[in-house]
């Protein structure tokens, strides 16, 4: 099972579709940034071979994994499965990353420095001091930092990327913050989950990093993923309005 980390035995998760051109070079990375991961690729039957890359890939090497779903059903419900996964196989520390090389993994050893010194999810973050992303696009620069703006305003959370995809986290946070009733299927998912975190009284770290644009492929990025985001984010905004005045108005000791 490969040597243990300071965290413990990790398990980077990287969900795929249509990513056959950034596979080896993103795993590839992964695997010398840290020797001791294991990857785990959650592809969702991609029609340009994504899989098939990845099952040769698992044969060359007994650190990389493959889970096969039937098909394009959301970055949020890949997660869930290879969460799952991960947690049954006894792994400490569950990593998201994204496929085509936006989230550099040589930052992966200050993030699981951070859960080392005890916090309870890591973030790798545009938008906090030393962040940054390059060669985004200006409208997707805005929707990011919008919907991050969107997210502090409705939901109060203490986090500058809530939206962020590059993240690891304990399987003890994943254990206690529950995964049977989340509903986000879209990019949606990781506000959620550091939703669920801040309210499970955790500890959210955040990492700077650079976010570079993706060179190979295309984003899957959607109107629907957008609008799936921006309702959810509007419920529970509203539906823990109560609790976040409630604690507003008790005083602070
Ligand atoms: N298995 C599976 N199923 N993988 C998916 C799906 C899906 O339905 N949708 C997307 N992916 C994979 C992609 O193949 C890629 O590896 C990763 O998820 C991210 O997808 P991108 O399409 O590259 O996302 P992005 O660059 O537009 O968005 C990034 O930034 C967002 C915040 O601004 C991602 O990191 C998001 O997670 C993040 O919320
Ligand atoms: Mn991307």
């Amino acid at each position: 099972m490969g040597h243990a980390t300071e965290v413990g035995r990790v398990l980077v998760i990287v969900p795929t579709y249509n990513e056959r051109e950034n596979l080896e070079p993103i795993v590839g990375r992964v695997r010398a940034a840290v020797p001791e991961a294991h990857v785990l690729v959650a592809d969702d039957n991609s029609p340009d071979g994504t899989g098939e890359l990845a099952d040769a890939m698992a044969e060359a090497d007994d650190h990389v994994h493959v889970l096969h779903r039937p098909g394009k059903q959301g970055l949020g419900a890949a997660y869930i499965a290879g969460f799952r996964w991960g947690l049954a196989e006894g792994y400490d520390v569950l990593v998201e990353m994204d496929a085509d090389g936006s989230h550099p993994p040589e930052r992966l050893p200050a993030m699981l420095e951070r859960l080392a010194a005890g916090a309870d999810l890591v973030i790798g973050s545009r938008w906090v001091r030393g962040g940054r992303v390059a060669n985004w696009p200006l409208r997707r620069e805005i929707l990011s930092r919008g919907a991050n703006t969107y997210v502090k305003l409705m939901l109060g959370l203490p986090v500058h990327d809530a939206t962020a995809g590059f993240r690891a986290y304990r399987a003890a946070t994943l254990e206690k913050i529950g995964l049977d009733d989340v509903e986000s299927q879209g990019y949606c998912f990781q506000v959620d989950l550091t939703l669920r975190t801040v309210r499970n009284g955790l500890r959210v770290a955040e990492v700077p990093i650079t976010f570079v644009d993706r060179v190979r492929g295309a984003s899957k990025m959607s109107g629907n993923v957008v609008k799936e985001a921006l309702v959810r984010v509007t419920v529970w905004g509203v539906t823990g309005l109560p609790a976040r005045l409630a604690a507003a108005r008790r005083p602070r000791r």
